[in-house]
């Protein structure tokens, strides 16, 4: 698998911890699975592995590190949580380093655009060590992306990538032009989320209660006319509906990170990524999550973070 065109991604923010398992994702899912499903991706070829401090309450990035860390690349973040103060970035990645049991990460991130320059200069110190192989961005608009890259460019760096938030029924990014400009600029796009945290699965199968759900209640109810066009188009590629939507997102040469924690996950997300749909199909979704009127997680969620 090359870094540098990944055709999908693992995220592991629903790794780790039981409180968090049971109460976000109505189960809890203990290691072995977990390291099983590591082995699947690695027959798949799948290698990346998206990660952050707070990832399952503080545990997925130490899992990581336990499993074993040897043939995958690891993509981690720095979070700021308010204006920069020097020496955070450094003293935070160090802590990550001991939770992977590594001398550097594949691919770094700045998870919000705050202080953007004065972060992203710590950051590019690391890299300039070789702790750090690429730097990205993440939850960043245009214009944030647009400074990024000024900044990293002027160290002779190319900006890797932008992960935000994206799935069939949130296209802000695409309609706001961030999506095209990351493909004309040869910047890899990742989309968090895609299966909205379990609200773009099959709606037949019978899943548990969860605070997601409940906190997204009324917005499911108005998905039903995505979940007829998702198994339409699903029968007919012989796919699951999960896929279709990992699917609609890879046929845009967007990225899916997608949250697996079990094999057939995994392997569903691996399969996914080979699916072409016809442009009538990706239209016949896109309209109909449009019809739907549902707005599970605005591109905006974490501005309020944004000074
Ligand atoms: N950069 C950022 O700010 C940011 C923010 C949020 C997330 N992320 C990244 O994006 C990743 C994905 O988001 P997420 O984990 O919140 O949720 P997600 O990938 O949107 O949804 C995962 C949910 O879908 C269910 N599911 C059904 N079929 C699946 C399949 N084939 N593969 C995987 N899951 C399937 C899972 O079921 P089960 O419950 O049965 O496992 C789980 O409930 C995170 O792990 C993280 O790495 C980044």
């Amino acid at each position: 698998m090359d870094i540098l065109k990944p055709n999908a991604v693992i995220g592991t923010n629903s790794w780790g911890s039981n409180v968090y398992g049971t109460l976000v994702r109505g189960s809890y899912v203990n290691d072995d699975v977990i390291k099983e499903a590591m082995d699947t991706a690695r027959k798949y070829d799948l290698k990346i592995y998206d990660a952050a401090r707070d990832y399952g309450l503080g545990k997925a990035q130490k899992m990581l590190g336990e499993f074993g860390t040897e043939n995958i690349f690891i993509s981690a973040k720095f979070t700021p949580t308010s204006s920069y103060k020097p020496g955070v970035v450094i003293r935070s990645f160090e802590k990550d380093l001991r939770d992977f049991k590594r001398d550097y990460v594949d691919i770094y991130w700045l998870h919000l655009p705050i202080d953007i320059e004065k972060y992203l200069n710590e950051i590019i110190g690391l890299y300039k060590s070789g702790k750090i192989r690429h730097i990205g961005v993440s939850n960043f608009n245009l214009e944030e992306c647009m400074m990024a890259k000024k900044v990293l460019e002027s160290e002779n760096i190319k900006l890797y990538g932008v992960q935000n938030h994206y799935s069939i029924i949130a296209r802000e990014w695409e309609q706001k032009g961030l999506v095209e400009w990351c493909h004309e600029n040869d910047i890899s796009f990742w989309a968090w989320a895609v299966l909205e945290e379990g609200m773009l699965v099959d709606p037949r199968a019978k899943t548990k209660k969860t605070i997601m759900k409940t906190i997204y209640g009324k917005q499911q109810k108005k998905l039903s006319v995505l979940y007829d066009a998702m198994i339409d188009v699903a029968e007919k590629h012989n796919i699951s509906v999960s896929q279709v939507a990992i699917a609609f997102c890879c046929n845009k040469n967007i990225v899916p990170v997608c949250g697996c924690r079990k094999p057939n996950q995994v392997e569903e997300l691996a399969k996914a990524t080979m699916v072409t749909l016809t442009a009538d199909e990706m239209k016949l979704l896109e309209t109909a999550a449009d019809k739907s009127g549902a707005k599970i997680m605005g591109a905006d969620m974490f501005r309020f973070m944004v000074k």
